[in-house]
C-alpha cells in the first residue's frame, strides 16, 4: 500500500461547510478547524462570544485527523522524568492535573453534547523489552512517586500483552476516542449556537490591527482577537519558531489472530511505539504508531513504515497493514507546549508543541485561551506561556535546532541535484534539479505534466524536500508543507511555492 489511508476516514461522512467570500465581522476569529480551534470556538460561543472559524482545506483534515486517537494524559511520549529535568516538581504536577483536566473536559464534552466518537475510559500500559528501556521505565516511574501519580508494577507473565516483555506497568485512567468524528461534532454544535465556520478557506494575510483583519483568498474577517490554532502558528514568530521543533510520525492499522486488550501501550524505546485497538467497518483492528523523526530530514519516508510493519509481525503476526498515514506533530525545546499570547500581542493566541499528546493539548489550550479571552486566566497560564525562556535547560536543544536550521538554509543549497532531466522523474514523483539560476522543483503528475516551482520556502527562505509516501513538498526549517504543486497544506507558510519555467533544456 503507496498511499495515505487514516482508520478515520473511512468511518465518516463529513457534513461540509461552505467557503468564505465575502467580509464578517467576529469577537474571535479562529484560524484552524482542528480540536483546538473547534474546541475554543464552542467554549467561547457558550460564553456568548461570537466566532468566525476559518479552515484551509476540511473541518479535521490536518492534525486532528491524523491523530492515533489517544487520550494518554499519564503516558505522554515527552515522559514525566523529563519534564523534572527542565521544572519543578510542583510545575510537573500541575503539568499532570492540566492533562488529566483536559481528558475530563473531553469526557464531558461527548457526555454534555451526546457525541458518538467511541470515547471509552481503558488502562494505559508502559513496557519495556530490553534492559534499556527497563532503566527509563525506572526512571519514569521515580517521577511517577515525585508527583504522586499511581500505578501498579506488574511481573512480566501478568503484562496483557500478547508478546513477552521485561517488565509493565499498569496506569488506569486514560481513554481513546474516533478523533474525526469528535471534531466533527464539535463543529456541528459550534453551528449550532451561531459560530460560523468556512472551509476551504486558507488565510492568505494576517493584518495586525483593531480590529485584525485576516484575509482569504475571496473574502475577510474582521477580530478582536485571533487563536492561531493551526498547530505551528502561520507567518512569521520567530522566537516561537526557533523554540518549536517540527517532526514526522508514521501510523499504521492492521488485523492480528492475537489483538491484545482494549487498552492503550507505549513503549520505552526511542522514539517509543503506541498501540490502540481501533474499529474499522470490517471489525476491530490494532493501531500502531512511531518512528518519528524530524519533518524534511528523511527523503525515503518507506522504511518507516517497514520499520512498523516489521514490529507489528514480529509481536502479532500480522500479514499486512489495512491502513498507512502520516502525521505531522511538533514539539517544545522543553516538553511543554507553547499556549497562550504571543510576544507583545496580547490578542493574539498560539497553540503549539503538543507533541504526540495533540487531542488532550489541543483541549487544554481551549481551556486556558478562552478562559484568558474571557477574562478568567487562571493560575496555569505562566507555565504554557509562549514567550518562556529556559536558558539553561533547553540551551543545547535550542542550539541543536537552531543550526539544524541554519544548516538546512545554506546546506540545501548547495545538495545536489537529485535529478539531470525531467525524465529522470517518473509519473507521482518529484525532485530538486539545478536550474539556470538555482535549484527547482519538479514534480510529474500521473498523466505525466510536469510542474516546475522553486523550493524556496515562502516563509523564511529554506529549501523544500520532496516527500515520496505523502506526495508533497515539506520545509525541513519549520515544518511548512506544500501538495505535489505547490498549494500550502500546513505549516508557517502562507502563499504558495512559485511556478518558474522550466529550462528549455530540460524539457522531455
Ligand atoms: Fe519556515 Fe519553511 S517553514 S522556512
Amino acid at each position: 500500500m503507496s498511499s495515505s489511508r487514516t482508520v478515520w476516514q473511512e468511518a465518516i461522512r463529513p457534513f461540509i461547510f461552505r467557503k468564505l467570500v465575502n467580509q464578517v465581522s467576529a469577537d474571535v476569529a479562529v484560524i484552524g478547524a482542528g480540536i483546538t480551534g473547534l474546541s475554543t470556538a464552542l467554549m467561547l460561543q457558550e460564553a456568548g462570544k461570537h466566532t468566525v472559524v476559518l479552515e484551509a482545506r476540511r473541518v479535521g483534515s490536518g492534525v486532528s485527523g491524523t491523530s492515533s486517537g489517544c487520550l494518554a494524559p499519564m503516558l505522554l511520549d515527552v515522559r514525566y522524568g523529563d519534564i523534572l529535568h527542565h521544572f519543578s516538581v510542583e510545575a510537573t504536577r500541575k503539568v499532570l492535573e492540566s492533562q488529566v483536566e483536559a481528558l475530563e473536559t473531553i469526557a464531558w464534552m461527548v457526555g454534555h453534547y451526546r457525541i458518538d466518537c467511541d470515547f471509552r475510559w481503558i488502562d494505559g500500559y508502559l513496557y519495556a523489552e530490553n534492559e534499556a528501556g527497563n532503566r527509563l521505565l525506572q526512571k519514569e516511574l521515580e517521577a511517577f512517586g515525585k508527583i504522586d501519580l499511581p500505578c501498579e508494577k506488574l511481573t512480566p507473565g501478568e503484562s496483557p500483552l500478547p508478546f513477552p516483555v521485561e517488565r509493565a506497568v499498569r496506569v488506569p485512567g486514560q481513554a481513546r476516542l474516533h478523533p474525526l468524528k469528535y471534531v466533527h461534532a464539535l463543529a456541528r454544535r459550534v453551528e449550532r449556537l451561531g459560530g460560523e465556520i468556512y472551509e476551504h478557506s486558507p488565510v492568505i494575510a494576517l493584518n495586525h490591527g483593531d480590529p485584525y483583519v485576516v484575509t482569504t483568498a475571496e473574502g475577510s474577517v474582521l477580530a478582536n482577537d485571533i487563536v492561531l490554532a493551526t498547530h505551528t502558528p502561520i507567518g512569521f514568530h520567530p522566537l516561537l519558531q526557533s523554540k518549536t521543533i517540527p517532526c514526522q510520525s508514521y501510523a499504521i492499522g492492521f488485523r492480528t489472530p492475537i489483538p491484545p486488550q482494549d487498552a492503550l501501550f507505549r513503549d520505552m524505546a526511542e522514539p517509543c511505539h503506541t498501540l490502540r485497538i481501533g474499529e474499522d467497518e470490517q471489525g476491530p483492528l490494532v493501531i500502531l504508531a512511531g518512528e518519528d523523526h524530524r519533518t524534511g530530514e528523511i527523503r525515503e519516508t518507506e522504511p518507516c513504515f517497514e520499520r512498523l510493519e516489521e514490529y507489528a509481525r514480529q509481536r502479532f503476526g500480522m500479514t499486512s497493514a489495512d491502513y498507512r498515514w502520516s502525521a505531522p506533530i511538533f514539539r517544545s525545546a522543553d516538553g511543554l507546549p507553547y499556549i497562550g499570547s504571543a510576544l507583545e500581542e496580547p490578542h493574539l493566541y498560539v497553540a503549539t508543541g503538543f507533541s504526540r499528546q495533540g487531542l488532550t493539548c489541543g483541549t487544554l489550550a481551549a481551556l486556558l485561551i478562552s478562559d484568558e479571552i474571557l477574562g478568567m486566566a487562571g493560575p496555569l497560564d505562566k507555565l504554557y506561556d509562549p514567550n518562556r525562556v529556559k536558558p539553561l535547560t533547553t540551551a543545547p536543544t535550542l542550539v541543536l535546532e537552531n543550526l539544524g536550521a541554519l544548516a538546512h538554509f545554506f546546506g540545501d543549497r548547495l545538495r545536489r541535484s537529485e535529478a539531470a532531466d525531467t525524465d529522470e522523474i517518473a509519473p507521482g514523483e518529484g525532485k530538486i534539479m539545478d536550474g539556470d539560476s538555482g535549484k527547482l522543483a519538479v514534480y510529474r503528475d500521473d498523466t505525466g505534466e510536469i510542474h516546475c516551482l522553486s523550493p524556496i520556502c515562502s516563509h523564511a527562505g529554506c529549501l523544500v524536500r520532496w516527500n515520496t509516501f505523502e506526495k508533497s513538498w515539506d520545509c525541513p526549517c519549520h515544518g511548512g508543507r506544500y501538495d505535489a504543486t505547490g498549494h500550502v497544506l500546513n505549516g508557517p507558510p502562507l502563499s504558495p511555492l512559485e511556478p518558474v519555467p522550466l529550462p528549455l533544456r530540460s524539457r522531455s
